[in-house]
């Protein structure tokens, strides 16, 4: 049985850069804790922490995890046989590779153009399609987060193979897009659902220099508070029924689902983000309540179903 406060460990890791900082976490920490809940952050990597002292683990914002990807899923199994961890660790492990995003198409989603390589061969027949004069491509790897080995070049640059090539090489897969002009003329959406409800959407800008790396060398989303228009609410929630069709998953905690408009593919998904997504909170402050409610429903379906066991 849970206790009467009860305990919830916001996890998180030990070291952020300046320019992309956790601003969530002391947001959440603070609302819980003026509810009356116990809450405090947990390093996902720190082995001294027990697991099981807490009610409930809600993944925030282990950012530094597709570093050093067979330890976090470790630590997922570890959490789930500890405590209730949110979101499951089911969906995250679904969510974890991007070949998810095939998974979305087939269930009729529209999802960026990708092909995703297993072999340096592979990789390369892909590369050479992308050679109209004035094209450019993105490698980027099926696990990553916070653009880590994420390139834009021409199809003709060597340095995009040797990036698949280096993802191959290192156990991954190697996606293979188009450019999207959109994504790099700075209009990626995320829009925000929490609890199965929208709350919020933020534009991100620009992130990939051409030639591989990030503009200005560093990954900065420069995030701005945005209005959602009705229709792409309305495909937002196509794309979380699709989540539910392959993953299981009904209602995430909290879903980012992030959309370009495209004039080459149509309004199409990036990445449906059901890990770690920055919320953004510092600048929708109107969405912590919808967070809290959401993570203290989740304590008391956790009770409720543990006094039925
Ligand atoms: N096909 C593409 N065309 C142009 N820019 C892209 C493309 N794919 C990714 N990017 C840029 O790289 C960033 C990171 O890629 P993304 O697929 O979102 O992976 P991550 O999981 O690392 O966030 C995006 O936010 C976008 O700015
Ligand atoms: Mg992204």
């Amino acid at each position: 049985m849970s206790s009467p406060s009860p305990r919830i460990g916001i996890v998180v890791t030990d070291a952020y850069s300046a320019e992309d900082p956790d601003h969530d976490t002391p947001v959440l920490l603070a609302a819980l804790q003026a509810r009356g809940v116990a809450a405090e952050s947990v390093v996902w990597h720190d082995p001294t922490i027990d697991l099981a002292a807490f009610d409930l683990l809600v993944i925030r914002s282990p950012w530094d995890y597709p570093e050093r990807p067979r330890e976090f899923l470790d630590w997922l199994d570890r959490a789930e046989t500890a405590t209730h961890v949110v979101n499951t660790p089911a969906t995250v492990r679904w969510n974890l590779d991007k070949r998810y995003l095939g998974e979305l198409e087939h269930g009729g989603i529209r999802v960026v153009p990708t092909v995703y390589a297993e072999t340096t061969d592979a990789a390369a027949r892909a590369i050479a399609t992308h050679d109209a004069p004035g094209a450019r491509l993105v490698v980027k790897p099926a696990m990553s987060a916070g653009a880590r080995d994420t390139g834009l070049f021409a199809a003709s640059d060597p340095r995009a193979l040797e990036l698949a090539e280096r993802i191959i090489g290192g156990g991954g897969v190697a996606m293979i897009q188009p450019e999207i002009a959109e994504l790099s003329e700075g209009h990626e959406k995320a829009l925000y659902v929490i609890g199965g409800t929208f709350t919020h959407a933020i534009a991100k800008g620009a992130l990939l220099e051409a030639g591989g790396g990030l503009r200005g060398g560093v990954y900065a989303e420069n995030p701005v508070l945005v209005e959602a228009s009705p229709a792409e609410r309305r495909f937002g929630e196509e794309v979380l029924r699709a989540v539910a069709a392959a993953s299981a998953e009904e209602t995430p905690l909290y879903a980012r689902i992030d959309i370009v408009d495209s004039a080459a593919f149509g309004r199409c998904v990036l990445e449906v983000e059901l890990i770690e997504p920055a919320l953004n909170l510092h600048i929708a402050p109107h969405a912590t309540p919808a967070v809290v409610d959401a993570i203290l429903g989740a304590i008391s379906h956790e009770s409720a179903s543990g006094a039925d066991r």
